[in-house]
């Protein structure tokens, strides 16, 4: 019995309209189908539309005082970073003790998060971060940063089309034939093939940008109209084959080709990042200015800055007669799907370390060695330590 002897918690998710939840009952019942003791915090899944009942249904204990839960659960597992709570006024690290495991998604290299880092390596708490697992095809049942992405590409689409002044397929009726909307994904990751997917089946003309020539051939081959921006592939494509910073210059010269599939698009899902980097600029006010009026903008990239410089986080703004969406949390507005998701991604993330009851970090395997953050009163992760000592110093600021 894999998990004999380890009792694993679910608190219910404090940040402000978080309704997503780290377990789902389907989960529940495979820890405890493998012997684990299973705590959920009192309707930690009410907003992923999974009740009390179906928790014990499937295994769990319902908890209500969430002390309680920290204080008998070996592994804690979370959605979202550790935060204080203020309905208890206490952090929930202060909740946490030595050597127990934290997995959630830590975004450790946020500097907002830095002194939440330290404090868990204070704790002595073994934390695993998500969003730090490598991009490799053996972590793809793991990758949770993907899922929330596959999220966020289609509720973007499905955002902008209900704001959309018009139809978004091409509609016959008795006055004449209506054109369809013209969908411009600036970004082509995983949100981005997403959001193309999505507003492909919604019946609207796809258009798709991106820097890596791999993206624009997957956004071809799901029916996407490419946008030639003429960016060298040595400059577009970094460590890894992921995307690189542009110097101001080449970001200039893509602007300049982006120009005309701007002036065209009825709705505008901008989804690029560089790993670890502020989104670049790519749609100035000039640019939001042109536009046709009653488009609608959507900022998938606003939690690394945006890709408009008229996006502001957390708002949906109207300027220069276009939408501007800087949602924030767009998966937790999905929360069933992004639940059902997320709850199987973690499910084999705690699979690879937990053997015979037992925690068992193998420090040489690479996706171990990438995702764990603290252990043993220490930041064990090189790249997060050397990130945020880096960022203390000031060399990063
Ligand atoms: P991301 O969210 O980091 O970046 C989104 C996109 O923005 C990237 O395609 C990037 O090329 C593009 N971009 C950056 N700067 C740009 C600019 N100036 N103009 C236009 N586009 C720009 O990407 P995500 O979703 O993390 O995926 C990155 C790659 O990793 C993809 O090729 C994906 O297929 C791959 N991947 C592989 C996985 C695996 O093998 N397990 C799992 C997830 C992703």
């Amino acid at each position: 019995m894999k998990y004999k002897g380890l009792t694993i918690g679910i608190p219910k998710e404090i940040m402000e309209n978080e309704n997503r939840v780290a377990a789902i009952p389907e989960t529940v019942k495979k820890f405890k189908d493998q012997g684990a003791r299973i705590l959920v915090e009192n309707n930690a899944g009410t907003g992923s539309i999974f009740n009390n009942d179906e928790y014990e249904t499937a295994g769990a204990e319902i908890i209500s005082d969430v002390k309680e839960l920290f204080n008998a659960s070996d592994i804690i597992m979370k959605v979202k970073e550790p935060k204080f709570n203020k309905s208890l006024n206490i952090h929930e690290i202060d909740m946490m003790k030595k050597d127990q495991v934290l997995v959630t998604f830590i975004h450790p290299a946020n500097p907002s998060n830095h002194d939440m880092v330290n404090k868990l390596a204070d704790q002595g708490v073994m934390s695993l971060s998500l969003d730090c697992i490598p991009r490799i095809t053996r972590a793809q049942s793991m990758d949770a940063l993907t899922s929330m992405s596959t999220v966020a590409g289609y509720k973007s689409v499905i955002s902008a089309a209900n704001r959309l002044p018009k139809f978004m397929p091409m509609i016959g009726t008795a006055v004449g034939m209506i054109k369809p909307a013209n969908v411009l994904v600036i970004g082509i990751g995983v949100a981005g093939l997403q959001a193309l997917a999505t507003a492909k089946r919604l019946g609207a003309v796809t258009y798709a940008a991106d820097i890596r020539p791999d993206a624009v051939e997957q956004a071809a081959s799901l029916g996407a109209r490419t946008v030639d921006i003429n960016i060298p592939p040595e400059m577009a494509i970094g460590q890894g084959g992921y995307a690189k910073h542009l110097e101001e210059e080449w970001l200039q010269k893509e602007r300049d080709a982006l120009q005309t599939a701007v002036l065209e698009a009825d709705i505008l899902i901008l989804a690029a990042l560089i790993p670890k980097k502020i989104a670049p600029i790519l749609i100035t006010e000039d640019m939001v200015k042109a536009m046709k009026p009653g488009s609608s903008i959507i900022d998938i990239s606003v939690d690394q800055g945006g890709n408009c410089a008229l996006t502001e986080p957390g708002n949906i703004v109207c300027k220069h007669n276009i939408t501007i969406d800087g949602t924030q949390n767009i998966p937790g507005s999905v929360p069933s799907s992004a639940s059902f998701m997320f709850a199987h991604n973690i499910y084999n993330l705690l699979s690879l370390i937990v053997d015979d009851g037992k925690i068992n970090i193998d420090k040489d395997d690479e996706i171990i060695k990438s995702a764990l953050i603290t252990k043993n009163g220490a930041i064990v992760n090189k790249d997060v330590a050397e990130e945020i000592e880096l960022y203390k110093s000031g060399a990063l600021k």
